[in-house]
């Protein structure tokens, strides 16, 4: 029990509507059922939230990625609000896709840095600590003034590609900014790494300009933490595939798939796209190469151990 007595309420387990069946599921792994909490809209389409059970003295983990609609993010901050007026005596903020997070700097004039002001809003809400899981940036912990426990989605992914037992495996960063991920990945796979050259010529627009590495007459996995218009990954599937790779896998931990995704991911020559729960997908953007792994039981884990004040890093020794 620490300072706040947060283990003599037990643990409760909140989520909004951003993605409920992930929240369910790590409830399922804890054993327990979601907080009963209403999540409503008034007339105007202004959200609204009430918990209804006594959570006083509880240790509270609100589940709610904040992928768009904004309304996601406002769901949070409400839930989190409702909590701490509720008399919750600890305040976990439970952040499978931490959305604004590519926002994280201000590398044009006059702009905002997002990342910065929803990390500011979630700890004004009430959030005692937080717990994410692959942030666009590592360094976007340092935004919290709250404690941080950053998780990786890289375990549960590279079990499933352990599975298929891949020869001579070549792990591809689709840019120099995935390259750290990728070699961890290659590390885990027992594959070699190669590296290309992304350039952004527009917002959502990438171009490959070149290889870095062997990749002729090799399977191929292609890494990133997310997945948003696709543009990155299917242009470095057709740059691989013209290089003579043989199969090529993708995988991400978010999938954002927004506006052209699903259309390129079909149409690119890959053999398998692999992603998580970290967003809902729904099923109009599901599509028959697409494979969804649960990052449920990974976060039920990891409340676990916060609730038992054990080391979360343990989670990926
Ligand atoms: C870039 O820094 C990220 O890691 C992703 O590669 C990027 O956000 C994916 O965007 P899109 O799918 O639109 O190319």
């Amino acid at each position: 029990m620490d300072r706040l007595g947060v283990n003599k309420g037990g643990f409760k387990i909140l989520s909004g509507t951003a993605n409920p069946g992930l929240a369910e599921e790590i409830a399922r792994h804890l054993g327990t059922e979601l907080c009963r909490v209403a999540v409503s809209r008034f007339a105007d389409g202004e959200v609204f939230v009430r918990i209804d059970e006594n959570i006083r003295g509880a240790d509270a983990f609100v589940v709610q990625p904040t992928n768009p609609p904004a309304e996601n993010l406002l769901e949070l901050l409400l839930l989190c609000d409702a909590a701490r007026r509720a008399s919750a005596a600890r305040i976990t903020c439970v952040l499978p896709y931490f959305g604004y997070a590519r926002q994280d700097r201000k590398d044009q004039p006059r702009v905002a840095i997002g990342a910065k002001l929803v990390a500011n809003l979630i700890e004004t809400a009430g959030a005692d600590r937080l717990l994410g899981l692959d942030f666009h940036q590592h360094q976007l912990q340092g935004f919290f003034d709250i404690p941080v426990d950053h998780l990786y989605a890289a375990p549960v992914l590279v079990s499933h590609f352990r599975k298929k037992n891949l020869k001579d495996l070549v792990v591809v960063a689709p840019d120099v900014g995935s390259a750290k991920m990728a070699r961890g990945f290659a590390k885990r796979l027992d594959a070699s790494l190669a590296i290309i050259d992304k350039r952004r010529p527009k917002a959502n627009v990438a171009e490959v300009v070149n290889v870095v590495g062997e990749v002729a007459g090799r399977d191929c996995i292609i890494p990133d933490d997310m997945i948003d218009t696709a543009g990155t990954v299917s242009e470095a599937a057709r740059a691989l595939k013209s290089l003579g790779a043989n199969d090529i896998y993708v995988c991400a931990t978010h999938a954002l798939l927004s506006g052209p995704a699903v259309e390129r991911l079909t149409a690119a020559p890959i053999t398998e796209v692999v992603l998580t729960d970290t967003i809902a997908i729904p099923p109009e953007r599901r599509f028959p190469t697409l494979t969804v792994l649960s990052t449920g039981e990974l976060i039920a884990k990891a409340i676990r151990f916060t609730h038992s004040d054990q080391s979360v890093s343990s989670l990926f020794d």
